[in-house]
């Protein structure tokens, strides 16, 4: 691996490049999630929520895609494989519900969950492994994720 000199200790990039891998995993389930939704949805809002999750599976694609970068700008190789990312997740893919009333509360789960973890990693980032680039780019998701599951929790 290329030799990476930007101020951070080896130790700590790993660290940071671990627990990234982690929301990158987190994100692959809900991407899929969101977009099996996409496809399944029924209920009055239908062409509404067929739409909304579309656009929101967009917006985590692109999430995905910022993650993986973010662990190679920082030194370390970003996982692709699926079966490893199952590994690293934390969420859970249970069966897909078509009503949308079972749908948005378990979306909304989700992305509560990777909100309270991204919270906790701004910190950890900053404080304990001196990546405040890291630490800002985990708070931009955290804006992005709690938007996400706002326009979720108003079908409530
Ligand atoms: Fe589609």
């Amino acid at each position: 691996m290329t030799k990476v000199n930007i101020g951070i200790t080896e130790k700590n990039r790993q660290s940071v490049a671990e627990a990234l891998s982690h929301v990158l995993a987190d994100e692959h389930i809900l991407y899929n999630k969101t977009r099996s939704y996409h496809w399944n949805v029924e209920g009055p809002s239908f062409m509404e929520l067929h739409k909304l999750y579309e656009e929101q599976y967009t917006m985590l694609a692109e999430i995905i895609d910022e993650i993986a970068e973010r662990i190679r700008t920082i030194g370390h190789y970003a996982e692709g494989r699926l079966k490893e990312l199952l590994k690293l997740a934390s969420l859970e893919e249970p069966p897909v519900p078509t009503r949308f009333e079972k749908q948005i509360p378990s979306l909304d789960a989700d992305h509560e969950t990777i909100i309270i973890n991204l919270r906790k990693l701004i910190k950890k980032f900053d404080e304990d492994y001196k990546d405040a680039g890291s630490s800002d780019f985990v708070t931009g998701l955290l804006k992005q994720h709690e938007k996400m599951a706002w326009m979720l929790r108003s079908y409530k």
